[in-house]
């Protein structure tokens, strides 16, 4: 029995729960469904020695002087820049995210935008409900093709190489950028590297972005990189709402220098339903959603559990986090 008390931050699947009850003397769990506030989250990591985190949980130095007693961060989800590694880094506290088992969830929902955007689904859909299917017509709702179109992928990691498997079912032509070249991605998938993003950029229908959140990638995609693209092309974001300078995208979309966007993530984030890209039939907005299936939501839950209950009994976490 781990010797302390470990603060989860929402209601998580209740075997996680369970396997965290079986090993700690104390579990807490935040009980509303809205997040803590920083406020309440330093409250409540008090006197812990282990906090289960979300991506909506700021994990920084005035957290960490909040909750000096904290050793272990487990963050319940694959992106971490929710989290100051470096800070924990150097107050030994441990950091875990939750990798490989989320890519093919999240892979999903980005080719569910790309379909979705370029063929009018959502906006279809509303016009039905509103009683508008008055007729069939040969040029009613037009849309792009995604089978046979060129994709483009902004980083090769796990999330884009499944992303890229789904293209190949569809007969896209398959690009990607990345820090370095993935020789494996390219010979099982027939992927081919550009070294260049806006050479990438300017060469694909779909653009689908799959890099984490960092200094170097935030607003990676604004005004000069949505002029590379082409006119007919779609970008696509379940990354980070960061990546994406808004500004930049909202005026390219009002612009028509792109014919239209797929976002599970923006910036701001939540999305005010004010907001004027919301007011875009070209853009389809889907609630930072990308791993969420019953399934994979499960994975994630008890992988960050079981790092953090390996941490506490000073074993080597399954997917720990290097700053
Ligand atoms: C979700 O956004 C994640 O990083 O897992």
């Amino acid at each position: 029995m781990i010797d302390g008390r470990v603060f989860v931050t929402r209601e998580i699947a209740p075997d996680a729960l369970a396997r965290l009850r079986e090993e700690f003397a104390e579990v807490d769990v935040w009980e509303a469904f809205e997040p803590p506030t920083p406020e309440q989250l330093a409250e409540r990591a008090a006197g812990c020695v282990a906090v289960v985190t979300m991506i909506t949980d700021r994990v920084d130095a005035a957290l960490l002087n909040a909750a000096p007693t904290v050793r272990v961060v487990a963050n319940m989800a694959v992106g971490y820049n929710n989290v100051d590694v470096a800070t924990c880094s150097g107050r030994d506290v441990l950091v875990s995210n939750t990798p490989n088992v989320l890519e093919e969830t999240t892979a999903d929902l980005a080719f569910a935008l790309m379909l979705a955007v370029a063929r009018h689904v959502v906006a279809s859909d509303a016009d039905t409900r509103a009683g508008n299917w008055g007729l069939w017509h040969p040029a009613l709702w037009l849309g792009r093709d995604v089978w046979g179109a060129s994709l483009g992928i902004v980083g090769m990691g796990g999330i884009g190489s499944a992303v890229a498997r789904r293209a190949r079912g569809f007969d896209m032509r398959i690009r990607y950028t990345a820090n370095s070249r993935r020789t494996e991605a390219e010979a099982a998938l027939g992927a081919e590297f550009v070294p260049d993003l806006r050479e990438l950029l300017a060469a694909s229908d779909f653009v689908s972005l799959h890099v984490p959140l960092t200094a170097s990638t935030h607003n990676l995609i604004g005004a000069a990189e949505l002029a590379a693209m082409r006119p007919t092309a779609f970008l696509i974001n379940t990354s980070r709402g960061d990546v994406v300078d808004t500004e930049a995208l909202l005026a390219a979309l009002r612009a028509g220098r792109i014919a239209g966007a797929g976002l599970d993530v923006t910036a701001p984030e939540p999305i005010p339903a004010d907001h004027p890209l919301l007011s875009l039939p070209n853009v389809v907005v889907t609630p930072h959603i990308g791993s969420a299936s019953f399934a994979t939501r499960r994975r994630m839950a008890m992988m960050a559990v079981e790092n953090a209950i390996a941490a506490c009994k000073g074993e080597p976490m399954p997917s720990r986090v290097v700053g």
